[in-house]
């Protein structure tokens, strides 16, 4: 059973029954999000083997009997001593998610929302997505016999996405358009009384899964936390998520301090760091943005209103990377630390050497880079990786040891 909790706005804290199917306060229009009376009673959940489902007193779920899981978090957290040592950073970790049953962090938040869903009693689940959050929701919706709905920018979704989403037998939806497009579609769907519950990170149960992240980090570094911690944005979700993780491990006494939070974003999609390096209060919607990370290919952020006080109260900052950036990144992480995860995730490295170029993050400072996604999801980047010669060997000829040797 969960701790106490309730449903409240984020912004005026008009507290909504549970059962409340909408994403927004009705009085003033902010996110929502799920407040759990924490007081530090004696951690139960120590013997307990790593896992999303481990913290379950801090998972808003009432009843076991709608729990659908895969298996999900308990991903590595992997020092990287040949990178860091590149970049200047004496302790440099890699957070996974890739490593997710559908091989990306959406799953952490998925099959809380999902198991929500079902204590709702919905039978019908809807998703905007760039890619991964369809994925997710696919797999899940298929575990669970659920009817689900994805809506995608047409053209825009890696490969590997797309074929989960397939193969799971949900029903895809293209609009001609962006991310924001899709999500305008979505919102617009979900309010029509359709039956429809939306699936997407403005549904605070996802982000009540996703902020599990911030507890197995803690966990896993033992008595040490770390000094900030590096990650894509797209819409916001997981950075505020990961950061309200961090902050109910202080209540518990776990965590002594909260890392700083920062943010990166794709230059020509960056709607986000732009607001936080102008120092403004307000994000400005970004049209038709564009980058080569097409999961975070977003240029009007739906969760914006809680990723600047997370990024302000943590005393983080937000980077924006090139292209050329984030393909170098994915190598480097690839080909020095056995590391394979899509453009989007090594936009967190890039703007993590950026960040360190500039002074931002010290030597001496414990750095967590969240990789969100795995690599195999966008086979398109094989078109930006440097040709390399491929040999062709007959075992017939007598040199073929020495043509070997020679090619290396
Ligand atoms: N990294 C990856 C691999 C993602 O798929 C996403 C978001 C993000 C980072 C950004 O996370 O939105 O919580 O700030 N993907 C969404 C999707 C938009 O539809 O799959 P965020």
């Amino acid at each position: 059973m969960p701790w106490p909790y309730r449903l409240q706005c984020f912004e005026c804290h008009t507290q909504y029954p549970i059962r409340t199917a909408n994403c927004r306060c009705e009085k003033c229009g902010g996110l929502l999000e799920i407040v759990f009376q924490i007081s530090k009673r004696r951690i139960p959940w120590k013997k307990r083997d790593p896992s999303v489902w481990r913290y379950r007193e801090l998972i808003p779920i009432d009843n076991d009997r709608f729990i659908t899981t895969l298996a999900e978090g308990a991903t590595g957290l992997h020092q990287c001593q040949r990178l860091g040592r590149e970049i200047g950073l004496k302790r440099l970790y890699v957070k996974n998610e890739g490593e997710n049953p559908t091989g990306s962090f959406k799953d952490r938040g998925m099959t809380v929302a999902l198991s929500k869903a079902r204590e709702l009693g919905k039978r019908r689940v809807v998703c905007a997505s760039t890619g991964n959050t369809a994925a997710s929701l696919s797999a899940y919706s298929a575990r669970a016999g659920l009817t689900c709905v994805v809506i995608v920018p047409e053209g825009k979704v890696a490969a590997g996405k797309m074929l989960q989403v397939m193969i799971h037998g949900a029903r895809i939806f293209q609009v001609s358009g962006d991310f924001d497009e899709a999500m305008r579609v979505v919102v617009a769907l979900t309010e029509q009384r359709t039956g429809f519950y939306l699936m997407n990170s403005i549904n605070p149960f996802r982000l009540e899964g996703q902020k599990t992240l911030a507890y197995e980090v803690c966990d896993q570094l033992g008595n040490q936390l770390p000094d900030a911690v590096v990650l894509p944005v797209g819409n916001g979700g997981n950075i505020s998520a990961i950061w309200k993780g961090f902050g109910e491990f202080q209540t518990l006494g776990i965590a002594k301090v909260r890392p700083r939070m920062i943010g990166v974003q794709a230059e020509r999609a960056a709607p986000i760091a732009n607001a936080v390096k102008r120092k403004q209060s307000k994000i400005r919607p970004v049209t038709n943005p564009q980058t080569i990370a097409s999961a975070i290919r977003i240029g009007s952020p739906v969760n914006w209103t809680k990723v600047l006080p997370a990024i302000r109260e943590s005393g983080g900052t937000a980077e924006t990377v090139s292209d050329k950036e984030i393909l170098e990144a994915q190598r480097d992480l690839a080909s020095k630390e056995g590391i394979f995860v899509e453009p989007a995730s090594a936009a967190s490295i890039a703007g993590l050497r950026k960040c360190r170029e500039e002074g931002r993050i010290d030597r001496t400072d414990l750095v967590v880079c969240v990789t969100t996604g795995h690599g195999l999801k966008d086979p398109s980047i094989a078109d930006h990786i440097p040709h390399r010669e491929s040999y062709t060997l007959k075992i017939t000829r007598p040199d073929w040891i020495e043509r070997l040797e020679r090619a290396l």
